[in-house]
């Protein structure tokens, strides 16, 4: 077999066959195929798609690439959660504490921040001390004493998507819904969990910009795992504007305890209260009423926010914020954004938001950049908001201080303005089970 048969039979947009869909997982995981190979036939597959069956075949073939995680050892229905990707979306630090106290067991891994999407490594860096690379020993034993466990995905686990998700990233074949589903699912199945709720972000700060796109993103990895007998469900959740005020790792672990205390702003409290019942739901197999009154229950009584604090201090991360906040470092630099006219605000270019937010510091423009904990964005004005002239709409938070005019121009132009009334953004789309 050639790569250069593949990539031609891909360009002519004919199928692929599973052995055909192994040899190039193989080949490129293990160096025989170069980046100029891969990077043709990933742009053909992101232009000519996949079949049902071609998508099936390149997750398997992902999955088995590494280790498949063998959580059998934990007691109880381990339910995994993951997100398509968003701007100042925490959601995984306040749904897993909450849905661990609920008794379902949370055996995650999850992976860092790239371009203008955060991610739950990153934010968890900022307890200082903490080490979210356990041996699965650890990892398999802290699960069984305290019910929760979030570490960064290990090397081990699907390297063939680790590689391939990296060139994707730096050649513009990430928004593909094959490769999108493929690359989510492998690593879901190669985590070991019994069930999965994913979180499919839908808007202008996401992968998928349309409804229908993210629909059809939700059906493909509910297929996959299906096939895989793993029950999935997916919401689609609302990503034009970014979810909650902060974005910006410490920014976002501070909103996150606010949400497990109880006084979080209401949309990212709302889509967490919605994604952890799904969970409780499936991992428990109860009522999603039922579920609902149970997470608010651990929401109300503290435990959920002292769940957090157990799993931090399990890891070795600072525990002394969870007494007092203002003890989390702060950018030297805090500059107001201010509405440039009077208007109601109608839209916000999220997508925007990540990147300045990643200007200023708080995300990496490639892997080897090092990011600033502190700095980031606070988004006090969102869609449907009425502001006059000088109304502070954001403030910027950064120790760049070069990067302060550069950040405040994508915020300026990030928002739109309109002197008509804007109906409030839905939260959820859709449940697809
Ligand atoms: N998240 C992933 O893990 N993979 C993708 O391809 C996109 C988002």
């Amino acid at each position: 077999m050639r790569i250069i048969d593949i990539i031609e039979k891909k360009r002519d947009k004919f199928e692929l066959t599973k052995e055909e869909i192994d040899f190039f997982v193989q080949g490129y995981t293990k160096g025989e195929i170069p980046d100029y190979q891969m990077s043709a036939l990933l742009m053909a597959i992101y232009f000519n798609g996949m079949t049902n069956e071609e998508t099936v075949n390149l997750t398997m073939s992902m999955a088995h690439s590494g280790d498949i995680l063998d959580l059998n050892r934990i007691d109880g229905v381990k339910v995994d959660k993951h997100s398509t990707g968003g701007v100042g979306d925490k959601t995984t630090l306040i749904v897993a504490p909450i849905a661990a106290c609920c008794g379902v067991k949370i055996a995650k891994m999850s992976g860092r921040g790239l371009g203008f999407s955060g991610g739950t490594i990153d934010k968890l860096e900022s307890f200082e001390g903490i080490n979210l690379r356990p041996d699965v020993e650890d990892f398999i034993k802290q699960v069984n004493d305290i019910g929760i466990a979030v570490i960064a995905q290990t090397g081990d686990l699907a390297p063939a998507d680790k590689k391939i998700y990296a060139l994707r990233d730096i050649t513009g074949t990430v928004a593909n819904k094959s490769l999108i589903a493929s690359s989510i699912m492998s690593k879901k199945i190669a985590a070991g969990c019994d069930k999965i709720v994913l979180d499919v972000k839908v808007g202008s700060g996401a992968f998928m910009r349309t409804i229908d796109e993210a629909r059809e993103l939700a059906k493909i990895m509910s297929d996959i795992g299906k096939g895989v007998g793993r029950e999935v469900v997916c919401l689609l959740t609302n990503m034009d504007e970014p979810l909650g005020i902060n974005v910006g790792n410490i920014l976002e672990v501070k909103e996150a305890m606010e949400v497990l205390k109880g006084i979080g702003p209401s949309d990212i409290t709302e889509v967490s209260i919605q994604l952890a019942a799904n969970i409780v739901s499936i991992g428990l197999g109860i009522e999603y009423d039922k579920a609902i009154d149970m997470v608010e229950k651990v929401i109300e009584d503290g435990s959920a926010f002292e769940k957090f604090r157990q799993m931090i201090e399990r890891e070795g991360g600072e525990t002394k914020y969870f007494d007092d906040m203002d003890l989390f470092a702060e950018s030297k630099y805090k500059v107001n954004v201010l509405a440039p006219r009077d208007g109601y605000i109608k839209s916000i270019k999220t997508n925007e938001i990540g990147r300045a937010s990643m200007i200023l510091g708080a995300g990496r423009e490639t892997k080897e950049d090092d990011i600033d904990f502190t700095a980031g964005i606070q988004i006090f004005k969102k869609t449907s908001q009425q502001v006059q002239e000088g109304d502070t709409i954001c403030t910027i938070h950064t120790n760049n201080e070069d990067a302060i005019k550069q950040a405040t121009e994508i915020i300026l132009n990030a928002y739109e303005f309109t002197d008509e009334l804007v109906d409030k953004p839905v939260l959820i789309y859709d449940i697809v089970r």
